[in-house]
């Protein structure tokens, strides 16, 4: 070791834990100087308006000159299409939402003078899409796919100490979707700041190996970067600090020996480096351990330039004949799809919306996410690291041959490696992250090329997970030989080939799970007697699905049937815009049946009909929650199967019937018991028992209906376990407006979901009840969006007035930002019912 090193590791050592730099919190992970890049920019959308029309998109709209003080002035992220309004005649693929557009996005902005010499970079979380990037109007550069993140160095476009104007354009009219994909910078933009000597962009990889309670290889992969003009000498350091969250640094635990490394201009180097951490703190479900790895280059004349990795130390093991095991121990993949956007948020990425929604997922017992199926906002896997959630991370819709005229099939020549390395690149010290996916359902599943050519790249840029595809046509995946490129095989549908595929050759020792499973679909609180479909509603007692799905209870008892199954990601964990099977006429469905002919027409047939009817459904019923989060019957289902130890139990439907008196009414029970008796105005109506592995829910489906109290009293191992109370309610009285928290923060970003109940006079939930209802809001708030769940209400989600869907609606608010105080939110009707109100405080 040389003086200097000697010195600098002496220093390094004696460092207070976590204050130097002010690197005590990181403001994001990366480079240190990271700055919010999403304030006061001004927009405008040309070409196809909201309303259809046209508006010319003029030529110029990137010099600085421009005067642009009358186009909106606005903070990202910002989804321009998610306001509408709907429009009938829009597809409800892609939710009736206007969001083919060109937009244009300008932003003023100084860097001092005192960073001229460094590197100055923009970040973009994602641009929806084809998005092109000019400084002071010169071209920086281009990066079409909507959902990868990139960057572009501005350095040699700017004017230090002086205004300059970045503009950014989109076009969202050359991309096409199956889903709602939103439209604009709906992710954040970063500014960064680095010495010209720093670690890459990415520039860190780190993994761990010989993982025990006592000890584990922790394994370190730095580029570092010269953009400077000389040759340079740098050292490099990284230390390991403890974080109880993901941001804040605690303890100091290790650090690696200082290298030394010399690089050219306009060159990188990587350098590794390794260490044995004793006793680590695991990343598990229950406690989600992450540490934080701090690396600063110390370049002579140069101030230190320091990047922050959070990682974890985790084993994964894939076996055909076990399962999936995390730290050795079996654990079953409980997982959900969810698509990208916040429901009435559209796809604007929002921290609190989303940890919400993966709250509610956690809450039902779901351990696992699949980004079906693009690469998610950043903030999916921060959060995923801190809650304890698995990820399945998705690339590709499509490949070479698209499903539709303008997706990812126009970019797959000279993109798909730049996409696919960006996502391993920015995903891959995630611990969350434990399956890489090269697509879904492509059209060329069956390319032994592609495929091959796909997992290498992945594999060469993280050996450490296996790489998946899901196939709906797993058959055809194996007959042509792609699947064997592949780690792990993920199946979409068809369980019921199981035992055929199990006695198959070419399907042994490759692990199998479900990628994606059941798409059940139903709308909240809706039920029907004798039929599942009306008036584009779907029954809630999870009796519906498309040919190619089944119901949930079927889907386990496949998983008990062939437990070396790793589990499944059901289709979805949250409704979504867009894709409202069964009353959705995409064509791409027809790609489910491959190889049933008989099936393939039967749906031709349904989906001209559709077509011709136009219906107007906007979002999906896929859901186990609605699109405002609130459980469907579903949610139940899996927690009880899910969550074996957490006693439930779950009545459907409601027991407010003023027309089927005397009529006979199914019940179903959920719980997680094994057995339940059924109670009506205090007459048993018997005992019913799960067969283990065969039942998944408890049926009684002779209840002739009587208004009063239906009582459902669950046991487990001939212990009462859990009840639940379904009862007549009276006649419409009153609004209730219940918080989900009671405080907000004034950040500009934390919201509050208020659930609206329609209520009889005991305060109990009027079922049916669709009053229209009033939002609004006092003191310094706004009111940022609200919903009811309903997948045909084609009410703008800005509107403050809406139909509560089937007794419920929601309203979400957000404080100003930098206020104090109390918040009022009102809700009233003109139906004569008693109005609601509720305070928040903002903390
Ligand atoms: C699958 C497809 C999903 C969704 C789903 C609906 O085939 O991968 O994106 O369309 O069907 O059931």
């Amino acid at each position: 070791m040389n003086r200097i090193t000697a010195l600098l590791v002496l220093l390094l050592t004696w460092m207070p834990s976590g204050d130097v730099f002010s690197q005590s919190q990181m403001h994001r992970e990366g480079n240190a100087d990271v700055q919010s890049f999403d304030s006061e920019w001004r927009f405008r959308r040309f070409g196809l308006q909201a309303d259809g029309s046209q508006m010319p998109e003029p030529a110029g709209l990137e010099q600085s000159g421009l005067d642009d003080h009358q186009w909106t002035q606005l903070d990202l992220p910002h989804d321009w299409a998610i306001a509408g309004p709907f429009r009938i005649e829009l597809s409800g693929n892609t939710g009736k939402l206007p969001w083919k557009g060109i937009g244009w996005y300008r932003k003023k902005f100084v860097v001092d003078t005192k960073d001229a010499g460094r590197r100055i970079f923009l970040d973009f979380d994602g641009a929806m899409a084809y998005a092109k990037i000019w400084v002071n109007g010169k071209y920086v550069g281009t990066w079409p796919y909507g959902y990868s993140s990139f960057r572009m160095d501005i350095t040699p476009f700017l004017n230090f100490g002086k205004d300059n104007t970045v503009a950014v354009r989109l076009d969202t009219e050359s991309w096409d979707s199956r889903w709602y994909p939103g439209a604009g910078l709906y992710r954040h933009v970063w500014l960064v700041k680095t010495q010209p000597v720093h670690t890459a962009h990415w520039g860190t990889y780190i993994t761990t190996d010989n993982i025990s309670e006592r000890q584990a290889d922790v394994c370190l992969k730095v580029n570092i970067q010269n953009q400077g003009r000389k040759h340079m000498t740098s050292q490099v350091t990284t230390e390991l600090f403890e974080s109880p969250d993901g941001k804040n640094m605690g303890r100091k635990v290790a650090y690696f020996k200082p290298q030394s490394v010399q690089i050219s201009p306009d060159s990188t180097r990587e350098l590794s480096a390794h260490l044995t951490l004793s006793a680590p703190r695991l990343w598990t479900l229950e406690t989600p351990a992450v540490y934080i790895a701090r690396t600063t280059v110390n370049t002579p004349g140069m101030k230190p330039d320091i990047y922050n990795t959070v990682f974890g130390i985790r084993k994964l093991e894939f076996t055909h004949g076990k399962g999936f095991l995390l730290n050795g121990k079996r654990t079953e993949i409980k997982g959900v799809c969810l698509h990208h956007d916040l429901g009435s948020l559209g796809a604007a990425i929002n921290t609190a919306a989303l940890r919400r929604q993966l709250t509610i997922m956690k809450n039902m017992g779901c351990n696992a996410i699949r980004t079906s199926h693009n690469p998610p906002a950043p903030e999916l896997l921060e959060l995923a690291d801190q809650m304890g959630l698995l990820v399945w991370d998705e690339s590709f819709d499509a490949w070479k041959r698209g499903k539709r005229k303008n997706d990812y099939n126009k970019l797959f020549p000279e993109w798909h490696e730049k996409d696919l390395v960006a996502m391993v690149h920015r995903d891959r010290n995630h611990p969350a992250v434990i399956i890489w996916s090269i697509g879904n359902e492509v059209m060329d599943q069956q390319d032994v090329a592609i495929t091959r050519e796909l997992t290498d790249i992945v594999h060469r840029e993280d050996p450490t997970r296996p790489v998946s595809n899901a196939y709906n046509d797993p058959d055809g995946g194996r007959a042509s030989g792609a699947a064997a490129c592949l780690d792990l095989m993920g199946v979409n549908y068809f369980f019921s080939k199981q035992p055929q595929w199990d006695n198959d050759e070419r399907f042994k020792n490759k692990p199998t799970m479900g990628s994606e499973t059941s798409s059940c679909v139903s709308s909240r609180g809706t039920y029907f007697f004798g039929t599942n479909y009306e008036n584009y509603q779907v029954t809630s007692y999870d009796v519906a699905w498309p040919g190619w799905g089944c119901s949930p209870d079927e889907q386990f008892r496949i998983n008990a049937r062939y437990p070396h199954l790793l589990g499944e990601f059901v289709w979805t964990g949250f409704d979504y815009l867009g894709e409202p099977t069964p009353f959705n006429s995409d064509e791409t469905n027809l790609l489910n049946f491959r190889t049933d002919s008989t099936k393939r027409k039967e749906l031709e047939k349904a989906l001209e009909e559709i077509r011709k009817k136009n219906p107007p459904s906007r979002s999906s019923y896929f859901g186990i929650v609605d699109l405002c989060g609130f459980p469907k019957d579903r949610f139940y289902s899996y927690q009880a199967h899910w969550r074996p130890d957490y006693p439930m139990a779950h009545i459907m439907p409601h027991w407010t019937w003023p027309g089927r008196k005397d009529s006979i009414t199914p019940v179903h029970v959920y719980t997680s018991g094994d057995m339940a008796e059924l109670f009506l105005n205090g007459e048993s109506k018997g005992k019913k028992y799960k067969r283990p592995g065969e039942d998944f829910r408890l049926v009684w489906d002779s209840v002739v209906y009587q208004p009063g109290e239906l009582r459902v009293v669950a046991y487990k191992n001939g212990k009462v376990w859990a009840t639940d109370t379904m009862r007549t309610v009276g006649p419409r009285q009153k609004l209730l407006l219940l918080p989900e928290t009671n405080t907000v923060k004034a950040d500009g970003v934390d919201l509050c979901y208020i659930k609206l109940l329609v209520c009889d006079e005991n305060n109990r939930m009027v079922p049916d009840a669709s009053d229209n209802l009033n939002f609004s809001i006092e003191g310094p708030g706004e009111i940022v969006a609200t919903d009811n769940g309903d997948a045909t209400c084609l009410i703008s989600f800005s509107s403050l007035v809406r139909p509560a869907y089937n007794g419920m609606a929601q309203v979400i608010i957000k404080a100003k930002k930098g206020a104090g105080g109390k918040i009022k939110v009102l809700a009233q009707t003109d139906t004569g019912l008693k109005k609601a109100e509720t305070i928040i405080n903002i903390k």
